[in-house]
C-alpha cells in the first residue's frame, strides 16, 4: 500500500529534520527533493545547461559533497525556476510518491503539484531570523566561512524566487496544515507532527 506525506515549506524551515524523523519513526522511504535541484545546480557549474543536466542526472549525482553549500543552495533555486528542469525531475518523484510502503517527500511543490492527493500535507514554517540561524549554526557546523547576515540574505533572496516564479511556486497547499517551529524544539516540532499523521493514519 502507497501512503504520501508532503512536506513543503520555505529554506531552513526544519523540513529535512522533521521529514527523516517522520521516514524513520513509520519506515517510510525519504526523498529530499532540494537533493535533485541541487545537484542539477551543481551540474551547472561544471558547464552543463539546466535542462541539460536535470534530464542527465544520475543516483550518483545526489552524492557530490558539494550540495549543501550556500552557492549549491543559489545555483537549486535559479534552475528550479525553469519550467523544463522541473518538467524533467517530476516522473522520478511521483514514482517515489506511490512506491509500496509508505513515502516522506519534502520540498517546496509536494503537496501541490508532485502528490497533489497526499493523504498527509504539512507546510512547515518559521520566522526567517530563527531560519537563519539554524542555517547558520549548521554551516558553521561544517566549516563554511559565513556571517548571521550574509545566511539571512541568502534565505529571503531564496525564498522569494521560489515563492514568485510561475511554476511550482513555493506556497501552501490549501489543504495543508502550517505548522511554525519558531518557538519549538526539534523534539516538539516532530512529536506534533507524529501525532497529527496518526490522527490521520487512523
Ligand atoms: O530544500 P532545499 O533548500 O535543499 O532546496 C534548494 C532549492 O531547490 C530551493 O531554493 C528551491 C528548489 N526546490 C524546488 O524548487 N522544489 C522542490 N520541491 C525542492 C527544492
Amino acid at each position: 500500500m502507497s501512503f504520501c506525506i508532503a512536506i513543503d515549506g520555505p529554506a531552513a524551515a526544519g523540513k529535512g529534520t522533521i521529514s527523516k524523523a517522520v521516514a524513520k519513526h513509520y519506515n517510510f522511504a525519504h526523498l529530499d527533493t532540494g537533493l535533485l535541484y541541487r545537484a542539477t545546480g551543481a551540474k551547472t557549474f561544471e558547464g552543463l545547461t539546466p535542462i541539460d543536466a536535470a534530464e542527465a542526472l544520475t543516483a550518483a549525482d545526489l552524492e557530490r559533497d558539494d550540495l549543501r553549500t550556500g552557492d549549491a543552495g543559489q545555483a537549486a533555486s535559479r534552475v528550479a525556476a525553469i519550467p523544463e528542469v522541473r518538467a524533467a525531475l517530476v516522473d522520478f518523484q511521483q514514482a517515489f510518491a506511490r512506491r509500496e510502503g509508505g513515502a516522506v517527500l519534502d520540498g517546496r511543490d509536494i503537496g501541490t503539484v508532485i502528490c497533489p492527493d497526499a493523504e498527509v500535507k504539512l507546510y512547515v514554517t518559521a520566522s526567517d531570523e530563527v531560519r537563519a540561524s539554524r542555517r547558520h549554526q549548521e554551516l558553521i557546523g561544517k566549516g563554511e566561512d559565513v556571517t548571521f547576515e550574509q545566511v539571512l540574505e541568502d534565505l529571503r533572496e531564496r525564498d522569494e524566487r521560489d515563492a514568485a516564479r510561475a511554476t511550482a511556486p513555493l506556497k501552501p497547499a490549501d489543504d495543508a496544515t502550517v505548522i511554525d517551529t519558531s518557538d519549538m524544539t526539534i523534539d516538539e516540532a516532530v512529536a506534533q507532527v507524529l501525532a497529527l499523521i496518526d490522527a490521520r493514519r487512523k
